[in-house]
C-alpha cells in the first residue's frame, strides 16, 4: 500500500486539505497520515476547520506556534524529519504557500521523497513578500505540480518546470461547489450582527507587509472607516496585535464592525451577502469570485491573475484614496468564466497520483 504524508499549518491549508483528504479516502486505498505543524494552534484559526470540515484529526501534530519565518521552518524540519523516518511515506503532500509548505517539501527532497504541492505556480514576483520565497522553495522542490490556473502552469514553464504539471483548477472551491447548502441561509449569520445582505462590505487583513507596517494599516482602515456602508473586519491575530501593541484602536470608527476570526461557513455567507469584499488574502479572493462579489485588493499584488484579468477584482494597494477610489468607480462585470476549476479539482489530483505511482511500480 502506497502512503501518503499530508502536511497542513496554517487556516488556508486545512480549506484545501479538506476536499483532497476526502476524495483519497472515498476513491483510493493510499494509506493516509496527517501531520498538523502546530503554525496555527487557536480553536478558530485551526481546530474550526477540522470540525466544520469533517476533516480527520491529525496523526501527528508539531506543536510549532508562532514565531519568525526562519524559526518556523527551522523548527518544523526538526520535528517532521523523524515523523518521515517512523512513518516512510511514498509521497508527501503540501498546500498553498506557508512556512509550513516550503518546509514540509525541504524536508521530503532532503529525504529523497518525491513533493506533491496543491497550488503550485502561483507568484507574487516579490521576494520580499514571505509567501513569494515559500512559493519559490516548493516549486523548485517538488515532483508533482497541481496548478489551480493557466498562469501557474505558465509561471512553472517560464522557469523551465514542464514534468509532471498539471492544470487541475483550485481545490479551496470544491467545497464551495459541493456544500452549497451551507451558505444559501444567511439570516441567522446576518441577524446576529445587524446587517442586511448587499449593504455590508466584508474585509479581512493580515499579510505581514500589511501588518507589520502601520503606516500601511491606517491608511486601510481609515479607507474603512469612510465608505458609504459599514465594514464587517474579521480581524487575524496578527493584526489584533500589531493594533493594541500601536495604540491604533482610535481607527476602528462606528463604520467599522470588528469581529474575531471567523468559521469557514459564516465567513462564506458574509462574503456572499457582501456587495464588496476587501482584503489582502488570497483565498479570500477566490472565494469572492466563486460568489460573484467583486474584490478591492488592499495589497500591491495578487497572483490571482485570471481574477484580474475578468475584472472581478482590483488592486488598491495599502492606499486610502485608491481604495475610497476604486470602490466608487467599480462596476461589477457582466461576464463570469469560473476560471478557477468547476469544483472536480481534487478528483483530477487523486487520478493524477494513482497513475504516477502505477507508472512507478
Ligand atoms: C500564515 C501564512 C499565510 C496565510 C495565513 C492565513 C506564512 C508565511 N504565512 O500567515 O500565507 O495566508 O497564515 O492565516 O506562513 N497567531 C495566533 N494564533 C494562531 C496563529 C497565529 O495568535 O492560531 C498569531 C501569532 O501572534 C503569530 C501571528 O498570528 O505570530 C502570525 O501567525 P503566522 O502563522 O506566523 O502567520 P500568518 O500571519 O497567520
Amino acid at each position: 500500500m502506497k502512503k501518503i504524508l499530508l502536511v497542513v499549518g496554517a487556516r488556508p491549508q486545512f480549506v484545501k486539505l479538506a476536499p483532497v483528504i476526502k476524495v483519497l479516502k472515498e476513491t483510493t486505498s493510499f494509506g493516509l497520515t496527517i501531520v498538523h505543524t502546530g503554525q496555527h494552534y487557536d480553536y478558530m484559526m485551526s481546530q474550526v476547520f477540522f470540525t466544520e470540515l469533517a476533516i480527520p484529526e491529525p496523526n501527528y501534530n508539531l506543536e510549532v506556534g508562532s514565531g519568525s519565518q526562519i524559526f518556523q521552518i527551522s523548527d518544523i524540519l526538526t520535528k517532521l524529519t523523524p515523523v518521515i523516518q517512523t512513518e516512510k511515506p511514498d509521497m508527501i503532500m503540501v498546500f498553498g504557500d506557508t512556512n509550513s509548505t516550503s518546509a514540509a517539501a525541504l524536508c521530503g527532497a532532503v529525504q529523497q521523497i518525491p513533493v506533491a504541492h496543491v497550488e503550485a505556480g502561483l507568484r507574487e514576483f516579490d521576494k520580499s513578500i514571505p509567501e513569494e520565497i515559500n512559493k519559490l522553495v516548493t516549486d523548485a522542490l517538488a515532483t508533482l505540480y497541481f496548478c489551480p490556473t493557466p498562469t501557474g502552469v505558465k509561471n512553472l514553464s517560464n522557469s523551465g518546470i514542464t514534468d509532471h504539471v498539471y492544470l487541475t483548477g483550485d481545490v479551496g472551491l470544491d467545497l464551495l461547489f459541493a456544500n452549497r447548502q451551507k451558505f444559501s441561509n444567511p439570516e441567522q449569520c446576518l441577524d446576529k450582527l445587524n446587517l442586511s445582505s448587499k449593504k455590508y462590505y466584508f474585509a479581512t487583513c493580515h499579510r505581514a507587509s500589511n501588518t507589520n507596517n502601520t503606516d500601511n494599516l491606517k491608511n486601510i482602515l481609515t479607507a474603512f472607516g469612510q465608505l458609504d456602508y459599514p465594514v464587517v473586519f474579521a480581524v487575524h491575530p496578527r493584526t489584533s496585535k500589531t493594533l493594541s501593541e500601536n495604540n491604533l484602536q482610535h481607527l476602528i470608527n462606528k463604520n467599522i464592525i470588528l469581529s474575531e476570526p471567523l468559521g469557514f461557513w459564516d465567513t462564506q455567507i458574509l462574503i456572499k451577502n457582501s456587495k464588496m469584499v476587501l482584503t489582502d488574502s488570497g483565498g479570500i479572493i477566490k472565494e469572492a469570485y466563486f460568489h460573484k462579489v467583486p474584490s478591492i485588493i488592499i495589497d500591491k499584488q495578487t497572483e490571482w491573475v485570471e481574477i484580474i484579468d475578468e475584472a472581478w477584482a482590483a488592486i488598491a494597494g495599502p492606499s486610502t484614496e485608491n481604495i475610497l477610489k476604486l470602490m466608487t468607480n467599480f462596476e461589477t462585470p457582466l461576464n463570469h468564466n469560473q476560471s478557477l476549476g468547476h469544483g472536480r479539482s481534487a478528483v483530477k489530483i487523486a487520478q493524477i497520483i494513482n497513475e504516477y505511482f502505477q507508472h512507478k511500480k
